[in-house]
């Protein structure tokens, strides 16, 4: 009896110490973790902290997450609205520069600051008129949030929602949400999924797939702000713009499409040549330029899917940094940064002013559902949504 118990008592003294020892080992592989990421995280940019971005909106967890490669590239990305919060790419000499505008902290994107920097863009991203359209006879309403219109999927879009995150190695990070039927006024349960790839040659390429239960209609984006002379180096109208558009979408005073897909040719809208952003802006005679205050149109690209066609080239007059945007898209949206106030401060503590950044958001055309002649985004249960835009970085000497 005696030698059992002795026994029993080194059995659990072994078990509790071999408990503790995993207990301790998962804690240390935790930690070790933890700075593996911050490590990540505060290499890619020194603008950044981790911890600013770990909490919980909606009751789900929220994150940042790192993608890096062996070419000097790497972009972080919170779940929280899908948003691209840095992307850090080698300038002409070398120097590591970050080319997309973003917050330091969670909280900002979610205050009154926030511009959809970085986001992931839907449903139905660009406007509505009226936040109204109608499918199979049905009237739908979405919230107007942009002067009579209903502006990146209404109030609550997918930018401000909490996706499912999973990163399964260094170079790719996977997103997912569904966005329930009648969600912000949209019919159908649509599910989402996002995927972030950056490859080996400084590209970011980003996947949409969706899916849903009820006929609804879709439209996803990304509305990344770049500047290619790095965060907070100011003006981007000296940045060199090609756009492949002989025609776009011109619009009415709160920028809905008139329906008509006009000639950029011998217009301030001619970008088939490298041109200054600024060379034009100022116009005055041009009524599309003051409708949008500057440029805040949609292009139609001249090429679109189902394989990848260029949509434009933007060099960096300071830095030689050149993006090359390819899409299966049809549309892109050249946004300028008219509306940027210059009232909070990015991540580099430089303040958001105007026209510091400019968008390239890649979509079908504004107020789609609304539009008969423009190309449909309407999607049906058993149809798969599907479109892909890479981002392209490299450096102009
Ligand atoms: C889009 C719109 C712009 C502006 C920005 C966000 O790009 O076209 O008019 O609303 O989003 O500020």
């Amino acid at each position: 009896m005696k030698h059992s118990n002795g026994l029993a008592v080194i059995a659990i003294a072994a078990l509790a110490l071999s408990a503790c020892n995993n207990a301790s080992k998962n804690e240390s592989t935790a930690n070790a973790e933890n700075t593996n990421a911050q490590d990540s995280v505060t290499a890619c940019s020194s603008y950044l902290d981790k911890k600013y971005f770990e909490d919980t909106a909606d009751g789900k967890p929220t994150d940042l997450y790192v993608l890096k490669n062996s070419n000097g590239a790497c972009v972080a990305i919170t779940n929280y609205g899908g948003r691209i919060v840095s992307i850090v790419v080698p300038d002409k000499n070398g120097k590591p520069t970050d080319v997309a505008v973003g917050f330091k902290t969670l909280r900002e994107y979610q205050g009154p600051g926030d511009a959809y920097y970085g986001a992931l863009v839907g449903r139905v991203g660009n406007r509505i008129a009226k936040g109204k359209f109608i499918l199979d006879g049905k009237t739908y309403t979405i919230a107007v949030n942009n002067g009579p219109n209903s502006l990146h999927g209404g109030i609550k879009g997918f930018q401000a929602v909490v996706w499912d995150a999973t990163q399964a190695n260094d170079s790719t990070l996977s997103l997912s949400y569904v966005s329930k039927d009648g969600e912000e006024g949209f019919p159908g349960n649509l599910t989402v999924h996002v995927t972030y790839t950056l490859g080996g040659d400084n590209s970011i390429k980003i996947n949409y797939a969706a899916t849903t239960d009820k006929k609804t209609v879709v439209n996803l984006t990304n509305h990344t702000y770049f500047n290619l002379n790095g965060e907070g180096s100011g003006t981007i109208l000296n940045h060199l713009v090609q756009i492949n558009a002989d025609k776009y979408t011109p619009v009415d005073a709160t920028l809905i499409p008139t329906g008509k897909l006009d000639p950029v040719a011998g217009t301030p809208f001619d970008f088939t040549k490298p041109t200054a952003i600024g060379a034009r802006i100022d116009t005055a005679a041009n009524q599309q330029l003051k409708n949008g205050g500057g440029y805040d149109h949609n292009f139609v690209l001249n090429d679109a899917g189902p394989s990848l066609h260029q949509a434009a080239e933007v060099t960096g007059d300071q830095s030689g940094i050149v993006m090359d945007v390819f899409t299966t898209e049809p549309g892109m949206q050249f946004y300028i940064g008219n509306f940027m106030s210059g009232k909070s401060s990015f991540k580099s503590g430089a303040n958001d002013n105007y026209r510091t950044a400019f968008c390239m958001e890649t979509q079908h055309f504004p107020d789609a559902p609304n539009q008969k002649t423009f190309p449909s985004i309407v999607l049906e249960p058993g149809k798969a949504y599907n479109t892909t835009t890479v981002y392209k970085f490299g450096v102009k000497k």
